[in-house]
């Protein structure tokens, strides 16, 4: 079996990815590309998104540039109109009542969901389980998305960066990594199936918590950080406030648009900002600056994929959530093969 991975590996097509985000989308039709193939995404007057490959069956035309009616979609060349389901309903070119070719059909992706303001599709049948954010969903979280970021790189190394612990004092020091402890804490990764996670705590200075300039509580505080990872690219970290209170939630999915290109849509749910939208701006800018941090050295990378034969490279008990990335994406190619 290849030893690495790049973002259009085949056995990628039997998992969810995040194809756009909800807000992308609108009755008007809109082209996103993932894993080298265009998809047409709107949304019909049901409420309903619709997905399909981004080429007409007639003359390869891109059905993106075409128009919703009601809800079908008119291809903006020659006017064939598709249904919902993506059947061929009318060719103005043959009059009405015309006996349309039974094989005018829009394909599509296997399966599509929508959830957390994302649309997932899975181009061949999953053997991934659909992502969760597990901490986002819940009650009073404020929700702040951070602008679609596109860059050069690899889907599987800038998933393996961010359940990276090791490097927050080297890539983050202009942000949250300078005083960080360079150690990293023992912990221990719980796989199930496609998914993982990992838990522990640290102690930090909590200069931010009110309770510290007013003496209720110490400067050094714990901090419980749990990664939660579902294969192929979906990322959550939870950091749980454990002395002051509070959370927040960073999601981040990586679509792979080409074996060069990644759009990352990563969103932050926060409990802690009492409902302030401006300190979310804030959060929000902060994140952006930290993930520009990390796509300062990811998007250099000379080899863009991630080796799946654990040999290849050196790990260690700090690398424990990055090595398990690497098994299940391995089991993935292998299952994939059937
Ligand atoms: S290419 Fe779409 S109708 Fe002809
Ligand atoms: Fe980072």
């Amino acid at each position: 079996m290849p030893s690495t991975l790049r973002n259009t590996h085949s056995a990628l097509r039997c998992a969810w990815h995040a194809l756009c985000r909800s807000d992308e989308v609108s009755d008007k039709p809109r082209s996103f590309t993932l894993m080298n193939e265009p998809y047409v995404v709107w949304r019909s007057p049901s409420g309903d998104i619709r997905v399909f490959i981004d080429r007409c069956p007639h003359r390869r035309a891109p059905l993106s540039l075409g128009s919703c009616e009601g809800d079908s979609l008119r291809c903006s060349y020659h006017g064939w109109r598709f249904d919902a389901d993506g059947l061929c309903v009318e060719i103005p070119a043959l009059g009405p009542d015309a006996t349309l070719p039974s094989r005018a059909q829009l394909a599509g992706p296997h399966s599509i969901f929508e959830s957390h303001g994302m649309v997932f599709v899975a181009p061949e049948e999953p053997l991934t389980p659909r992502p969760q954010l597990a901490a986002a969903g819940q009650g009073d979280f404020l929700r702040g998305d951070l602008p679609v970021m596109v860059t050069r790189g690899s889907a599987g190394l800038l998933a393996d960066n961010f359940l990276d612990m090791a490097h927050f004092p080297f890539v983050h020091g202009n942000t949250f990594g300078a005083g960080e402890e360079v150690a990293v804490p023992h912990y221990t990764v719980t796989r199930d199936g496609y998914c993982f996670s990992a838990t522990y705590e640290h102690l930090f200075a909590n200069r931010e918590d009110p309770g510290v300039l007013d003496g209720r509580r110490p400067l050094l505080q714990t901090r419980r950080l749990t990664y939660r990872y579902t294969a192929p690219f979906h990322l959550e970290l939870d950091i749980e406030f454990v002395d002051a209170g509070g959370s927040n939630v960073i999601g981040f999915f990586l679509s792979p648009q080409d074996d060069e290109t990644v759009r990352i849509y990563s969103s932050l749910w926060r409990n802690d900002l009492d409902g302030s939208l401006e300190r979310m701006a804030e959060a929000v800018d902060f994140e952006i600056a930290v993930i520009n941090e990390d796509l300062a050295l990811q998007s250099r990378f000379a080899e863009l994929s991630i080796p799946l034969d654990v040999t290849t490279e050196i790990h260690t008990r700090a690398d424990r959530t990055t090595l398990e990335l690497r098994r299940i994406l391995a089991d993935l190619v292998s299952a994939s093969r059937g």
